[in-house]
């Protein structure tokens, strides 16, 4: 094959084509899902999913829809998403059964961060990092959390070592927050999301045709290459300890 003629195939390499593999157990496992986000509805309310329009999340939010469940779905839109996102999370309003919510930063905080640290601080320091993602994602997040009971999350152990242990229902910070977060897809595989949303034809960001197995920001996410890390290729000029943007810290 032409180098031309394998690049051309390579990018027209389906995510789904290239990943949808279903663990043996997987009709177990998704009847387990489906009986968690039942009971996660039933039991807590105010209850919300956060949406990253990421392959997990896009799946949950199926799920949503199909169990037709009365559970809002919101997305925090940073300013910095990519355009690819930015059009899925318009078609997802325009279709899903679910409202979606979008919580956006406040706009004098961005100008003001922005004029006085640069478009590229996030490339300067941690602690510049830390600060556009405070403005951009981690004060959205307090507004959308405020008065919940519980929220749902597409985090899976496999995503990384520091995920390795997340349980399906997390309540360690209850007593602080009165706050329960599930994550319903903790024990799915890549395989087992691909497999979903293939068998569902479920709508996906075409940046994970790109090999962008995680997507966040556009700054701070890019394609990795074979055998790099699923979350290589977020905050990629960091360590791996800092690796994470808060959302999912805790105190
Ligand atoms: S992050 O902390 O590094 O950004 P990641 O992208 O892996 O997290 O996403 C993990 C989960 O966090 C997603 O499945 C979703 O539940 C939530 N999440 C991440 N980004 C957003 C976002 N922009 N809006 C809403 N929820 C998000
Ligand atoms: Fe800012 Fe990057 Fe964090 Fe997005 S991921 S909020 S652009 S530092």
């Amino acid at each position: 094959m032409s180098l031309t003629s394998s690049l051309s195939s390579q990018a027209a390499s389906k995510a789904t084509t290239l990943n949808a593999r279903a663990s043996d157990n997987f009709a177990a496992k998704l009847a387990d899902t489906q009986a968690l986000l039942q009971r996660a509805a039933a039991e807590f309310s105010p209850l919300t999913q956060a949406s990253s329009l990421g392959a997990e999340d896009v799946v949950i939010t199926h799920l949503i829809n199909s169990l037709q469940l009365d559970i809002p779905v919101f997305v925090l839109e940073t300013g910095a998403l990519h355009t690819e996102t930015l059009a899925l999370l318009e078609r997802t309003e325009a279709t899903s059964r679910a409202p979606i919510k979008v919580y956006r930063p406040v706009h004098e905080s961005v100008i003001q961060f922005v004029r006085q640290e640069g478009q590229d601080a996030m490339y300067k320091s941690i602690d510049l990092r830390k600060a556009c993602c405070g403005i951009r994602k981690m004060e959205p997040l307090a507004r959308a959390l405020k008065g919940q009971r519980a929220w749902i999350t597409g985090l899976r152990q496999e995503q990384s070592a520091a995920r390795a242990e997340v349980p399906l229902q997390d309540d360690s910070e209850v007593a602080t927050k009165n706050l329960s977060k599930f994550n319903p897809l903790a024990q799915w595989t890549w395989g087992d999301v691909w497999h979903y949303i293939a068998t569902h034809n479920v709508d996906y960001n075409p940046l994970h045709d790109q090999f962008f197995p995680s997507i966040g920001c556009a700054p701070c996410t890019r394609a990795i290459s074979l055998g790099e890390e699923f979350r290589a290729g977020r905050w990629w000029w960091e360590d791996e300890a800092a690796k994470e943007c808060g959302l999912h810290v805790k105190k």
